[in-house]
C-alpha cells in the first residue's frame, strides 16, 4: 500500500519547503525528485517514518537535527543535538575573519567553542595558507567538528578545554562565536532543543564574551586580531570590553539583516 507524496506533503502541518525536506530525506531522493514527480507513490514505513518526523518539527524540533546535517558557507555540516545548529548570521564572522587571513602571508588561527567545526572548517577550507586550531569545553561537540573537518576534507586541530585554556598561542586571528543569551531571555523557549551550554552567556549574556576578551591578549601576536559574534543588543558593550582590554580599532560590522552582529579588534 502507497500514498502520493503531494497527499502526505499537503497534510503535514508544515511549511511546504520543509515537508518537502523531510521528505526527500526519508526516501534518500533529492527534493527536486518530488518537484518533478509529486504523485509519486510512498511506501507505507516511508509515510509512517515521515508523519514521525513531521510531528517531531510540528513540536519545534530544528529542520537541522531531523536532516542531521545543516548547510554553512555552501557546505554540509553534520549535526546532532550535541551542537548549535550552524546560523547565516555567523557567515559574516566568517567573511570578515577571511577578509583578515587573506591579508596576512601564513596565519596561525583559533577558533573558540567550535560547536559543529562549521567555522573552523570553513576558514581552513577557504584560506589554505591558514594554520587552524578549534577548542570547545564539550567532548560531544569536538566529535562531531572532528568528523565533519574528516569528511570536507579540512586540516584542523582541535583541543578540549575551557576557551584558551587548552591551547597555546600566539595567534594571528582568534574567532568566536560564543554562547551570548541572557539566561532568563524569552527566546530560550523556541531554542530548547539546542544545548544550554551553546546558548546561554550567564545571567546577562556576556559572561563568555567578558572570559573571551579578558583571555584574548595573551594568546595575540602584537597586531593580531579578535573577532567576536554577539547579540543584537550587545555591541556597545562588547566594544567596552574590548575598550577596558586595551584593543584598538574597534569596529562593529552588521549582518545581512542590518543586526549589528560581530565586533573585531585589534591586539596592541
Ligand atoms: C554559540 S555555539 C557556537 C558553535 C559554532 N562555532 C557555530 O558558530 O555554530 C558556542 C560553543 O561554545 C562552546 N562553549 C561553551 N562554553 C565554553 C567554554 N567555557 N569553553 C569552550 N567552549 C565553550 C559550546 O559547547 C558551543 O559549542
Amino acid at each position: 500500500m502507497a500514498i502520493e507524496a503531494a497527499a502526505l506533503l499537503a497534510a503535514a502541518g508544515l511549511p511546504r519547503r520543509e515537508a518537502r525536506a523531510l521528505l526527500a530525506h526519508v526516501l534518500a531522493v533529492p527534493r527536486e525528485a518530488l518537484i518533478a514527480d509529486p504523485q509519486r507513490p510512498v511506501p507505507t514505513a516511508a509515510a509512517a517514518r515521515f508523519a514521525q518526523l513531521a510531528q517531531r518539527r510540528r513540536a519545534g524540533e530544528p529542520l537541522a537535527y531531523l536532516l542531521g546535517y545543516c548547510e554553512f558557507y555552501g557546505r554540509p555540516f553534520a549535526v546532532n543535538a550535541a551542537v548549535l545548529v550552524p546560523r547565516p548570521e555567523t557567515e559574516t564572522l566568517v567573511q570578515l575573519a577571511l577578509a583578515r587571513l587573506r591579508q596576512m602571508a601564513a596565519p596561525w588561527v583559533l577558533d573558540l567553542g567550535t560547536g559543529s567545526g562549521c567555522v573552523a572548517v570553513t576558514l581552513a577550507l577557504e584560506c589554505a595558507a591558514a594554520t587552524v586550531l578549534a577548542s570547545d569545553v564539550s567532548s560531544a561537540a569536538l566529535a562531531v567538528a572532528r568528523a565533519n573537518a574528516h569528511r570536507l576534507g579540512a586540516q584542523v586541530a582541535f583541543f578540549q578545554g575551557d576557551w584558551l585554556a587548552a591551547v597555546r598561542g600566539p595567534f594571528d586571528l582568534i574567532v568566536s562565536n560564543p554562547p551570548y543569551v541572557a539566561a532568563g531571555d524569552p527566546h530560550l523557549a523556541a531554542l530548547r532543543f539546542e544545548p544550554a551550554a551553546a546558548l546561554i552567556g550567564g545571567d546577562d549574556g556576556l559572561a563568555a564574551l567578558r572570559a573571551i576578551i579578558k583571555a584574548a591578549p595573551s594568546s595575540l601576536r602584537s597586531g593580531g586580531w579578535l573577532l567576536v559574534e554577539h547579540g543584537y543588543d550587545q555591541a556597545a558593550a562588547v566594544r567596552a570590553l574590548l575598550r577596558g582590554a586595551g584593543f584598538g580599532a574597534i569596529t562593529t560590522t552588521r549582518d545581512a539583516a542590518g543586526i549589528e552582529r560581530v565586533t573585531s579588534a585589534q591586539a596592541g
